[in-house]
């Protein structure tokens, strides 16, 4: 698949068949995923990837953040508040849970780096996830269980969970979101 085709197809999966991902094709992604740049070449990433019994725990960690609905309230949309509840119940049967984790610091600039550092690399497994026909979603929504979702992906306590990827294959094709064009301003 050419890259642009890739790029524009990518929509965030909500909703998974539940069929098994094999092993290699989990390699394959993660291996998209650290051919992403970052800050002298620290690859400060690490991938917790999550299938049978682990995803399932993963899953129980997140579903309890639907307890903090209220809170949710404050961020969502109301239209998109019951929808939340349903996929973060589920998380939408993705067969697949990838906790990406990048070193704590508190050095902003170091954060700043392992952070764009992993969302260069979350996005490179998630095209090639478009590639191999697979649907992928990037959440960080269930920051109210965090410690939760990061003991059941074991996550050193010390390491900052920078996001989670679920990856399966598609049981929705969304529509796409609305781009906002007006984001550039060009300096001569
Ligand atoms: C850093 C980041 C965090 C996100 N967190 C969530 C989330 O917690 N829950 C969710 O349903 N989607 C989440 N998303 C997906 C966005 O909602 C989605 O990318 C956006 O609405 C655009 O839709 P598209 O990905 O289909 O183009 C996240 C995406 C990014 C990049």
């Amino acid at each position: 698949m050419e890259l642009l085709e890739a790029i524009a197809k990518r929509r965030s999966i909500r909703l998974y068949t539940g069929e098994q991902i094999d092993r290699d094709v989990i390699d394959d992604l993660i291996d998209a995923a650290i051919h992403a740049p970052s800050s002298f070449n620290a690859q400060p990433w690490h991938f917790h990837v999550a299938t049978g019994h682990a995803r399932e725990a993963v899953g129980e960690a997140v579903a309890q953040s639907t307890r903090f609905l209220e809170e949710y309230a404050s961020v969502l949309p109301p239209e998109l508040l019951d929808k939340a509840a349903r996929f973060y119940a589920d998380l939408g049967k993705a067969p697949v849970v990838i906790g990406v984790s990048v070193p704590q610091s508190a050095d902003e600039v170091d954060q700043v780096n392992t952070l764009v550092a992993a969302g260069a690399a979350i996005e490179n497994l998630m095209l090639r996830a478009v590639d191999l026909g697979l649907g992928a979603c990037c959440i960080t929504a269930p920051r109210w269980v965090v410690d939760q979702v990061k003991a059941a992906l074991g996550v050193p306590a010390e390491r900052l969970l920078a996001g989670l990827v679920l990856v399966g294959k598609p049981a929705e094709e969304p529509v796409p979101a609305e781009r906002r064009r007006d984001v550039a301003t060009y300096l001569e």
